[in-house]
């Protein structure tokens, strides 16, 4: 991978310049195995890395271009190291257009990964949940998402990464979804399917657009994730998407129940032993 790097450098734009830059750095740090598969770690997620084998951790404040993650529930360390006996690279915390940053860089650490040599990306969120069926604490497989933030591949396209028009067909892999649903079997945990929707927060849904988003066929809300996949299926990579229900939303306006990030946070950490050890036991199979 050092040696493609190179080639990138001799005809890149200024978008490529600061990945490399960040990969380099990355690639100084870390062993020779190049990483299989990328994970993105949502709010109160962040245990996964925790479980992490030979872990080698660099902080974002380190890697040259990188932003800071300012979310709550967002450690910002970048993890190099095994899981389910392979090699993987994992974000402890993601950067979100609430935060003020552009969708460049809320996606930027995905083709760093791209350029790291991964084939996979995992992505992970808190989400409230619009399926009556869904309790808080349950596990939700991505099948397909709704994304209402700006689309990341707006402007000249990245020629390097991806074609202009990519398809969406199937953002989520459908054989890993296979996989997953058997996993989740065999380990005798609830797992949830459905449609992520994604708008760019900070606050929280009003009942009356819970109630729309549910009518267009929404089953968890939440302010991150479709950007990340965007980018990489852009880039080519697998994606894995994975929900935890931390609330349940509104549908009414009722004075109690509110939301608020603290208790999403909490409600993520109670279920994120149960996703780490589906997400190891997916990675094992890969
Ligand atoms: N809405 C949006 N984002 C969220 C929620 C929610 O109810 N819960 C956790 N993240």
């Amino acid at each position: 991978m050092k040696g493609s790097g190179f080639l990138f450098l001799m005809r890149m734009d200024d978008r490529m310049k600061t990945i490399g830059a960040s990969a380099s750095y990355i690639l100084q740090q870390i062993g020779k195995e190049k990483p299989l598969v990328g994970i993105v770690l949502g709010s109160g997620l962040g245990k996964l890395g925790d479980h992490i084998e030979e872990a080698e951790i660099i902080p974002y404040r380190d890697i040259p271009g990188f932003p800071l993650s300012t979310a709550t529930g967002h450690k910002g360390n970048f993890i190099y190291g095994k899981l389910g006996g392979k090699t993987v690279v994992a974000m402890q915390g993601r950067f979100h257009g609430y935060e003020g940053y552009p969708m460049s860089l809320v996606t930027m650490p995905v083709r760093v990964m791209k350029m790291l040599g991964v084939e996979y990306l995992f992505v992970s969120n808190a989400a409230g949940g619009t399926n009556p069926d869904f309790q808080v604490g349950d596990l939700m497989i991505i099948k397909d998402h709704i994304s209402l933030h700006p689309n990341p591949l707006i402007g000249p396209n990245f020629e390097e990464m991806g074609p202009r028009f990519p398809d969406m067909t199937c953002a989520y892999d459908l054989e890993l979804i296979a996989k997953a649903e058997k996993i989740a079997a065999e380990m005798g945990i609830r797992v949830q399917k459905g449609i992520y929707l994604s708008s760019p927060g900070p606050t929280y849904e009003t009942p009356a657009e819970v109630r729309f988003y549910r009518m267009a066929g929404a089953d968890a809300l939440g302010m991150s994730t479709t950007p990340e996949v965007i980018v990489a299926r852009h880039c080519g990579l697998k994606v894995f998407g994975m929900s935890v229900i931390t609330n349940r939303c509104n549908t009414d306006n009722v004075t109690v129940n509110h939301n608020d990030g603290e208790d999403v946070v909490r409600a993520a950490d109670a279920a994120a032993d149960r996703m780490t050890e589906l997400f190891r036991r997916l990675i094992a199979s890969i």
